[in-house]
């Protein structure tokens, strides 16, 4: 058993629900044994029950519950950056020859070692991938994120149009690689699959009801997509399903839209899409730098809430600008701001919620990870800034731990990132020095 003393934050309510979500522990105490946190609270009072348990004294920095991000593509790394280009012309000239590689072993593993390291550094400990077309790259993928000890949730992407030839597949055999994957990684140590069709632009009728059948065989493998992103392609899905009655209809005439699905976007829903997504408890993954970097559009985050759509939020690398979850939160709050009237002003407690617990949400992970409760898995991210760095000075003088969060949200990098654990594993630990004492 290990005891660790830090000044902890968390948010095991919602607080778009709640005024009091955001729990503080200036000086806290969280016991953990194989992994789980055992008992969770001030250090004295944690202490008092364990007084001879080994104490890891993280004081200095703030402890958070590791980022959770519920949209990242494996094979963008490389393609992070493609700045000024609307989604459909950054597909096609950026991102699909990059993802075309991947069918050479090789290079599909040295990118799964990038993309595991670049999600740790950053404080993510778990994340819903988005693999590669290639099988084979997926299962590299798989065993690159058991080997670091990330928990992941992948699967392979399946289209079977209007990509590129070596990108395409076949309703069949979407099938037939989907269950051999989920029979060798869904539920094996931190591993869990979802079922992903690039987006409905690439998916014939057949290639989503071969995801449905996947999804339908395997009650447990979770769901993953695109929606609503940009207005040639909602243009585009319009024309290519007339008989849906809007984009999310491609997805749940399939029967695709489940508490189990998670849909990347949904920045031009209309009110029914919202409807339905709040009805079938299914998650919308905010990825606002994306949304910034391919000029996709603003986030319609208060229409969500008030349907009662569950949001969570996703770095979406590589049409995202990187793997940090703090940047992802400053471009939600800095574009909910820029909306005047329409926008949702987002305090630091939403921004964590966002970045940890909704994440859990959206995966139903909820019950083991997110927050810093008795009985959740200790998955953590340290941040302490490095000695003599500003974000160092800034802390050192901020007016309250509440403060502090806020700003390592604002300013906040990966050189931040001092240690990471998932179950209690060290998965990430900078070389740099510490900082002093923010107290
Ligand atoms: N829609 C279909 N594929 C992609 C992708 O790779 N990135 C983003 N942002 N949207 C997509
Ligand atoms: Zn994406």
């Amino acid at each position: 058993m290990t005891l660790y003393r830090a000044t902890f934050l968390h948010t095991p309510a919602n607080p778009f629900e709640s005024d009091h979500a955001l729990q503080i522990e200036d000086d806290g105490g969280l016991l953990v044994q194989s992994g789980s946190i055992v008992q969770s609270g001030s250090y004295t009072d944690v202490r008092a029950a364990y007084p001879a348990e080994p104490v890891e004294d993280l004081r200095g920095g703030l402890l958070l519950p590791g980022f959770i991000d519920t949209h990242v593509h494996y094979p963008q790394v490389r393609v992070i950056g493609g700045l000024g280009l609307p989604l459909l012309e950054w597909l096609d000239t950026i991102t699909l020859p990059e993802e075309a590689k991947f069918g050479e072993d090789a290079y599909a593993a040295a990118i799964a070692r990038e993309f595991v390291s670049g999600l740790t550094s950053n404080g993510t400990t778990t994340a819903l991938i988005f693999g590669s077309h290639f099988a084979s790259a997926v299962r590299i993928l798989f065993q690159e994120a058991s080997r670091a000890g990330l928990r992941a949730v992948a699967g392979q992407v399946v289209s079977d149009r209007m990509l590129r030839p070596e990108l395409h597949t076949t309703p069949d055999r979407a099938y037939a690689e989907g269950k051999a994957l989920i029979e060798e990684w869904h539920g094996r140590g931190r591993t869990l699959y979802a079922v992903t069709p690039r987006f409905s632009l690439s998916a014939s009728e057949g290639i989503l009801d071969a995801c449905a059948a996947l999804m339908t065989e395997f009650p447990d493998v979770r769901f993953t997509s695109h929606i609503n992103e940009n207005g040639r392609e909602v243009e585009t899905v319009r024309e290519l399903f007339p008989g849906s009655r809007d984009y999310l209809d491609t997805y749940q005439r399939a029967g695709l839209v489940t508490r189990r699905s998670v849909l990347a976007h949904s920045i031009h829903p209309n009110d029914r899409e919202l409807g339905a997504m709040a009805e079938h408890r299914c998650t919308a993954a905010h990825c606002p730098c994306s949304n910034s970097a391919l000029g996709s559009g603003l986030f319609p985050l208060k229409r969500h809430l008030a349907a009662g759509v569950h949001v969570s939020l996703g770095t979406d690398v590589g049409g995202g600008t990187g793997f940090s979850m703090l940047k992802e939160g400053l471009q939600a709050h800095f574009m909910q701001q820029l909306m005047g009237p329409d926008g949702v002003p987002l305090s630091p407690a939403h921004l964590l919620y966002l970045a940890t617990r909704a994440g859990a949400e959206a995966l139903q992970l909820e019950g083991q990870l997110g927050d810093f409760s008795t009985g959740k898995s200790f998955d953590a991210v340290y941040l302490r800034p490095a000695a003599g760095s500003v974000m160092a000075t800034v802390l050192s003088h901020a007016p309250s731990t509440e403060r502090a969060l806020a700003s390592l949200f604002a300013g906040g990098t990966q050189s931040d990132v001092a240690q990471v654990w998932v179950a209690g594993d060290l998965v990430y630990s900078r070389s740099q020095p510490n900082s002093e004492s923010i107290n």
